[in-house]
């Protein structure tokens, strides 16, 4: 960004009823005064490197604006002083030559007395001007130099921060300013993705550079729904993140070196603690809060490190439109890898203000957001900021972005599994459509007890459950499989409205909507195909209602505890605080009972097992010769856990999406756990991660639990 963006107002726009302007005029005014009040008229005259502009200069420049553009020749308007058109122009070829802009720190003259006598000259011509009728025309001209006022004021934050970061006493600008705002949840949403529109509809005032409004073609992506920490970034830096070349784009490892870059801007270490200059003063640096102030090869490498990358513009727009963001515009504009260009379609304004945008289009990323300097109310989701990527001093900071590798997810996953010298495969991949018959066929096995007596005890206690669901509800399952379970809520509980199945079996969710719609035709149902261990969004028209979760099969055993309470978290980021979650858990009980229900009479369960062998084959080229494994199934006492196995019988060698892995006779791959519960192992878990057990009920032998849990109000 050169001084200040200048866009051009958008073409269309509703104007405001007339009389309103001025109410505007003067609350933008007396705003850029009150940032302007903490400081001294020494401060307000130094420039404190070429980029930032004293903020003398700023109180004249935004008046010069007003001036030039809807005072002078108006009336028989006099201009204040005729060589402030020099002084105080900043980049408008067309109105002419101009004082450089690196050397605006050395006009000591005109004194600030007079800076200040201008302000209140133009303010006074311009209520004269807002109080007769206006054209569109001069209304969109107003509409811009209020913006344009707005941007100046944020400017003017960020370069008196420069100013006093230089200072050996590190003045405080804002003893009262608040601290940035720490996110309470943390995950990634999944956004489809597909045909999309971005840009400015042309509603309400947005500069020229935000439109026209086209489309875009958005691969399958995930983004973050918060800021990067700066606890993060602290780990980033312990890991060598400013000493590795690896993670950095070239021009930015120069970047490290030619500046001696080790932190972010404006942190300091005092022994082994680091600080950080603000307006607030010098703080210690809270690793709660969103990191600023880095710059875009910083943020480029951060992702990298952190095995993400940042979004493009059109994600960050789509997402931040569709999808609930914290931090999007109060902390710090966010990074994203779009160079900063025109739309399809964009054609820069005609007369000078036409200057403002196109000619900045080179060489510059574009951020999104807004940030904690951003006057409120100014900036707007389809809003386009723009600098250069080494720079540092405007309040950036990093939300990341992920893509989301489809086949190559199975394929990656497969071979690190088979590369481990345990070998592991995660259990998710059973569930092709093959495998989600299995295992329906398991459910009807005689041994395998936890869905019948689930099903049992859910119908028992669905008037309990139905009891905390609220009016209008919208019922969230993960793994929701056949919905078989979920008839006993729907049955139970009719003020349910909407039900958003998620299941990575796209088989398996294309047949329970079929038949759960032909039962429940009021019902609204929204399936989500997809992996449940990500944020997932719900479709936004159902975004409104309150949530209220069901994960029953004990689902949640499959995982370790440790990817349970990160679920758990993620879930209740997708819920909601006060949402209730209903969830199954298969209980502790004896080993022989466990034993048989993984290991059927029938084979049903082996060959469940064997089925992943099986998808490997079809889908990775794999070689498996699947009659040389067999199926094994163990409790495990120390985990508290089934472990399904597949034992191979002979030495061999199985190639698997061009790899190779040697099997020993005897060698175990290890395909699944199923963690069995006591009520005070899940009511921990489920606490760690935020949390509150409501109620519990337990079935009589085979003990199976239901668990009613809410979320607690502060993440835990
Ligand atoms: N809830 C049903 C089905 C349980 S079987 C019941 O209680 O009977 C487990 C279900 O979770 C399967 O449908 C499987 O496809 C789904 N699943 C397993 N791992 C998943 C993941 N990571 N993301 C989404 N769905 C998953
Ligand atoms: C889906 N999940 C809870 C089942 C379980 O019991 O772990 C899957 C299963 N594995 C073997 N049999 C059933």
């Amino acid at each position: 960004m050169d001084t200040c963006h200048h866009p051009t107002p958008a073409t269309a726009m509703l104007p405001p009823a007339r009389g309103v302007w001025l109410d505007r005029f003067r609350r933008v005014r007396a705003q850029t005064l009150k940032r302007v009040a903490p400081l001294t008229p020494e401060d307000m005259v130094v420039q404190s490197m070429p980029d930032t502009s004293p903020a003398k200069w700023h109180l004249a420049h935004t008046t010069w604006f007003f001036e030039t553009f809807l005072l002078t020749g108006w009336s028989d308007y006099k201009p204040f002083d005729p060589d402030f058109s020099f002084l105080f122009n900043s980049y408008y070829e067309a109105v002419g030559p101009r004082q450089p802009r690196a050397q605006r720190g050395l006009l000591t003259r005109p004194p600030l007395s007079d800076v200040m006598a201008y302000r209140s000259y133009v303010d006074r011509h311009m209520e004269g001007r807002l109080s007769e009728p206006l054209t569109t025309e001069v209304e969109g001209l107003v509409a811009l130099g209020l913006a344009h006022e707005e941007q100046h004021q944020e400017l003017l934050l960020m370069d008196v921060l420069h100013l006093m970061a230089q200072s050996p006493l590190k003045p405080t600008v804002d003893p009262n300013r608040q601290a940035d705002k720490h996110a309470d949840q943390t995950g990634f949403h999944r956004l489809e993705g597909g045909l999309v529109e971005i840009g400015h509809r042309g509603d309400i005032f947005a500069f020229d550079n935000e439109g026209p409004r086209h489309k875009v073609y958005l691969e399958p992506f995930e983004i973050a729904d918060r800021l990067v920490t700066n606890g993060e970034w602290l780990a980033f830096m312990a890991a060598g993140g400013y000493q590795q070349a690896r993670h950095w784009l070239s021009e930015g490892w120069d970047a490290v070196r030619d500046n001696g870059w080790e932190a972010p801007l404006y942190w300091e270490r005092t022994g082994d603690q680091w600080k950080v200059f603000g307006l607030n003063g010098l703080q210690p640096v809270d690793p709660e809060a969103p990191v600023v102030h880095v710059s875009y090869y910083e943020a480029c490498a951060y992702a990298a490190w952190a095995g993400a990358r940042l979004p493009t513009e059109s994600e960050w727009e789509h997402a931040a439109t569709t999808t609930p963001f914290q931090q999007l515009d109060d902390v710090a504009w966010q990074w994203t890898q779009s160079a900063y260009a025109p739309y399809p379609g964009f054609r820069p304004g005609a007369g000078a203000v036409g200057e403002y945008n196109g000619k900045f289009m080179v060489g510059q990323m574009v951020l999104r957001g807004g940030a904690s300097v951003t006057p409120q109310g100014h900036s707007r989701p389809t809003y386009r900021n723009f600098f250069h990527p080494e720079k540092r001093w405007m309040f950036a900071g990093v939300r990341l972005a992920r893509d989301i590798p489809l086949d190559a997810g199975f394929a990656a996953d497969v071979v690190a599994g088979l590369s481990k010298r345990q070998k592991s495969l995660p259990p998710k991949y059973f569930y092709d459509a093959c495998g989600s018959e299995l295992f329906e066929a398991i459910c009807d096995t005689p041994e395998y007890y936890p869905t019948r007596t689930e099903t049992a005890l859910l119908k028992a206690i669905s008037p309990a459950i139905a009891a905390v669901i609220p009016a209008g509800a919208v019922l969230v399952e993960f793994g929701s499989g056949a919905s078989l379970k979920t008839r006993c809520l729907l049955s139970a509980a009719p003020q349910i409205e909407a039900y958003v199945p998620i299941d990575i079996s796209r088989s398996a969710l294309e047949g329970a909507r079929i038949r759960l719609s032909a039962d429940y035709p009021d019902l609204t149902i929204q399936p989500v195909v997809g992996d449940f261990t990500s944020m997932v969004s719900l479709p936004p028209e159902l975004q409104d209602r309150p949530r209220v979760g069901f994960f029953p099969g004990s689902t949640i055993g499959n995982f370790t505890p440790g990817e349970a309470i990160a679920f758990l978290k993620t879930a209740r980021c997708v819920l909601g605080t006060n949402a209730h979650f209903i969830v199954g858990t298969d209980m502790v009980k004896d080993e022989d009972t466990l034993v048989r229900a993984y290991d059927d009479a029938a084979g049903v369960t082996a060959e469940f097992n064997k089925n992943l062998l099986v998808r490997i084959n079809r889908e990775l080229g794999g070689s498996f010769d699947v009659e040389t494994f067999t199926h094994l199934a163990v409790w495990n006492p120390e985990h508290q856990r089934m472990e399904m196995h597949l034992v191979s019988q002979v030495d061999q060698i199985v190639t698997v999406a061009g790899h190779c892995f040697r099997f020993v006779s005897g060698e175990r791959l290890h395909t699944e756990n199923s963690h069995k519960f006591t009520v005070d192992t899940f009511t921990a878990l489920a606490r760690e991660a935020g949390w509150e057990r409501a109620n519990h009920w337990v079935s009589a032998d085979p003990a199976f639990g239901v668990f009613d849990l809410i979320a607690a109000s502060r993440q835990a």
